[in-house]
């Protein structure tokens, strides 16, 4: 594993999936250990299966306790029912928390059929305060630059919104579903800044695929175009990759 910086984020680039899932499940369960009361922001997709595993297994193995962790999820698509098997409410279901000892009622996912979606956001954004804040949050990052879902913009949203997402997400996100035309045209996500507010972020990125938008947020400039770049101004992230992710910054 090579150690690496860019202004002041802390970057691990690793041999293999393997190994960035574990170095991830390394610093995230150290971090659950401290806190019995740990409140973790999670992501969902493809990359952090990996850390999901590996805290699932820590947690068989006695390592953590989950039974007072809360954790509130970046991101839903809108509209769509939790039992659908797209929606985020299911993946981390399957994923990870019906493989830990977690309180169903512990865990958040944004409402994906709020009637009053305006106010739903807002009630999120209160819930989190009440909590505490996020201890820690876990990111994936899009192929575009996107956290959660902060799709390339003209600003930086603030608190947790309504987004309507981009034509290049819906296409990456469409191998999931049987045609793009089923993939959600909308979203429910935490604000730029929400995440900014987590007191630790971990990003975790493997593949090729995601070279460019690495290599934007960690050395273009700041800009909402690549949403990602703005978490060089929080105080306390590592972006864990693998090697081809890694590609274009090495
Ligand atoms: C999705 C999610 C993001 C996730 C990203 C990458 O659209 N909204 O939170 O980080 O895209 O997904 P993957 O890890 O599958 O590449």
């Amino acid at each position: 594993m090579k150690k690496m910086q860019f202004h002041g984020i802390k970057v691990l680039v690793c041999d293999s999936y393997d190994e960035l899932s574990a170095e991830a499940t390394k610093i995230v369960a150290g971090a659950i250990k401290k806190k019995p009361r740990f409140v973790l922001g999670l992501a969902t997709g493809t990359s952090p299966l990996g850390l999901y595993k590996g805290l699932a297994k820590a947690n068989k193995a006695g390592e953590i306790d989950f039974s007072e962790v809360r954790t509130f999820n970046l991101d839903e698509y809108y509209p769509i029912d939790p039992k659908n098997d797209q929606s985020y409410r299911y993946f981390m279901n399957k994923n990870l928390f019906n493989k830990i000892n977690i309180k169903k009622k512990n865990t958040r996912v944004p409402d994906g059929q709020a009637k009053d979606v305006k106010a739903f956001c807002e009630s999120y954004e209160e819930d989190i305060k009440a909590a505490g804040g996020i201890d820690l949050q876990v990111l994936g990052i899009g192929r575009n630059g996107h956290i959660g879902f902060n799709e390339p913009a003209d600003k930086f949203y603030d608190k947790t919104h309504v987004v309507t997402l981009t034509k290049n997400t819906i296409e990456a996100n469409s191998r999931f579903f049987e045609s793009a035309d089923l993939v959600p045209k909308k979203a429910i996500t935490m604000g730029v800044g929400t995440i900014m507010r987590a007191k630790k972020i971990v990003m975790v990125v493997n593949g090729e695929n995601k070279a460019d938008a690495v290599k934007g947020m960690l050395t273009g400039d700041v800009t909402p175009k690549n949403q990602a770049s703005i978490l060089r101004f929080h105080k306390d992230v590592t972006v864990i990759l693998d090697k081809e992710a890694a590609s274009k910054i090495l």
